[in-house]
């Protein structure tokens, strides 16, 4: 944040040392963002000068093509340009974390499917170790597509450092803390809130409490954007202001260090003598972020009926194809439902999306028993789902008086491209066999007779 304030005697009142209102990170959305961690660090007015001041290199991450429409890239100003923290690689396996195109022959996707929380191992993991891909879809190798992952991490990188050049990575916590220490400044998550970590950009992930377990969703694609609200207006869902771009802090530490590079679904590591966290300023907007679900404001259906899904987006990322995202991540959280003469929970239906669901808290409207807290499910692509007995019994007869549905918070990424199950997710994660058999008791009640109900 530029903390240099202009004096202008009169014209208002400020104190010299007026920041931010939240200590450590920045509010908007996209916005061309500039911090430095130390005073006079980052030139002003200009990019690259003939010397950078303290003898820090210049440097741009770019984000998009240079001819993108808007350009997202961010200038660096560094101890080491990164050339130095890149050597000659070598491959590794890490072998739960996969990539699209996946597609397993002894693994049945076609089907609903629903887990229960992966458990944690007395094993210590980490950001690396500790990813566990449910599903894939798309193709990492032509940035279409996703994968979708469940992480177990109960202990923090040392002297190790890692990127995606495949992906940007939206972190969903659901039990723990972890601390996001990025090229550009640390980023600290809890459940109930999400980090966005751009593709390319060095990071490591630390425990500030654990264990550690969430959910993530890997864009091959183009980046996640606001949703357009259309008639909605300017307000409501997720406002700017309440994403948060953390400010320049760096560490000068020169000790053998490990990074670890994701490049076309592969794993490569290279060894350097230092940490390549060593950005003292940087100005732009391509950065990491966070946003706190709490503070998103749901709209729905204030007479009857219930609107599709979308109206509950947090984050879209384009396909090319407009309205067909490459991903949806859309939010389920409290709410008042009050539609009169209105069956409340989502409808039956079958989607040409696939939608990969997890559950942060709390219990799901649509399913009362088994989708419970870390646990997720899947409806692919064309596969018919809706509620469960209980739910169409339930919301069937209730009456329908105002009802805040509380202590509920379950997300949903969507994509338009199918899901393929990983081995992982098929053999090994808490699969309920007995899933589809929620639906087995819902009856036939038409008998011809008219007016019944
Ligand atoms: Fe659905």
């Amino acid at each position: 944040m530029n903390q240099h304030t202009q004096p202008h005697p009169g014209a208002y009142t400020q104190a010299p040392d007026t920041v931010g209102t939240t200590p450590g990170y920045m509010p908007g959305f996209g916005n061309d963002f500039e911090t430095e961690a130390l005073p006079g660090a980052l030139p002003q007015g200009m990019n690259s000068p003939q010397k950078c001041d303290y003898g820090l290199y210049g440097e741009q991450l770019s984000g998009t093509a240079f001819t993108a429409n808007p350009p997202e890239r961010t200038w660096c100003y560094r101890i080491r340009p990164s050339v130095k923290h890149s050597h000659r690689y070598t491959k590794i396996d890490l072998p739960y974390w996969k990539s699209a195109p996946c597609v397993d022959p002894d693994v049945i996707s076609l089907g609903q499917y629903r887990w229960d929380p992966v458990p944690h191992t007395d094993a210590p993991l980490t950001w690396l170790t500790g990813m566990r891909t449910m599903t894939t879809a798309g193709d990492v190798n032509t940035q279409v597509g996703m994968a979708s992952h469940v992480y177990l991490v109960t202990a923090s990188m040392v002297d190790e450092y890692f990127f995606s050049a495949d992906s940007e990575l939206l972190v969903v916590p659901q039990e723990g803390r972890l601390r996001f220490f990025t090229e550009l400044g640390i980023i600290d998550v809890e459940p109930k809130e999400i980090a966005i970590l751009p593709r390319g950009l060095v990071y490591r992930v630390e425990v500030l409490e654990g264990p550690c377990r969430g959910f993530v969703c890997e864009n091959y694609g183009q980046k996640f954007e606001m949703p357009g609200r259309g008639p909605i207006g300017a307000n409501c869902m997720a406002n700017p202001r309440d994403f948060k771009a953390p400010v320049a802090a760096f560490e000068d530490k020169e000790v053998p260090s490990t990074l670890t590079v994701k490049w076309c679904g592969q794993f490569h590591e290279t060894k350097i003598g230092q940490s390549p966290l060593d950005v003292v300023a940087w100005h732009g907007n391509y950065a990491p972020y966070k946003y706190d679900l709490r503070t998103y404001c749901p709209v729905g259906a204030i007479l009857f009926d219930h609107p599709d899904p979308s109206i509950f987006t947090v984050l879209t990322a384009p396909s090319g194809v407009p309205g067909t995202a490459n991903i949806d991540f859309v939010l389920f959280r409290e709410r008042w439902m009050v539609a009169e003469n209105t069956f409340r929970p989502p409808w039956y239906h079958k989607n040409i999306m696939s939608e990969m669901m997890g559950n942060i808290y709390g219990q799901y409207d649509a399913k009362p028993q088994g989708f419970i807290p870390g646990g997720m499910s899947l409806h692919n692509m064309m596969l018919p789902h809706g509620p469960d007995k209980n739910a169409f019994e339930g919301a069937s007869n209730s009456n329908l008086g105002p009802e805040k549905l509380d202590n509920t918070m379950s997300f949903m990424f969507e994509t338009r491209f199918p899901q393929h199950l990983t081995q992982f997710a098929a053999q090994e994660a808490p699969l309920q066999d007995d899933y589809i058999d929620c639906w087995t008791s819902l009856e036939k009640k038409f008998d011809g007779t008219p007016g019944k109900k």
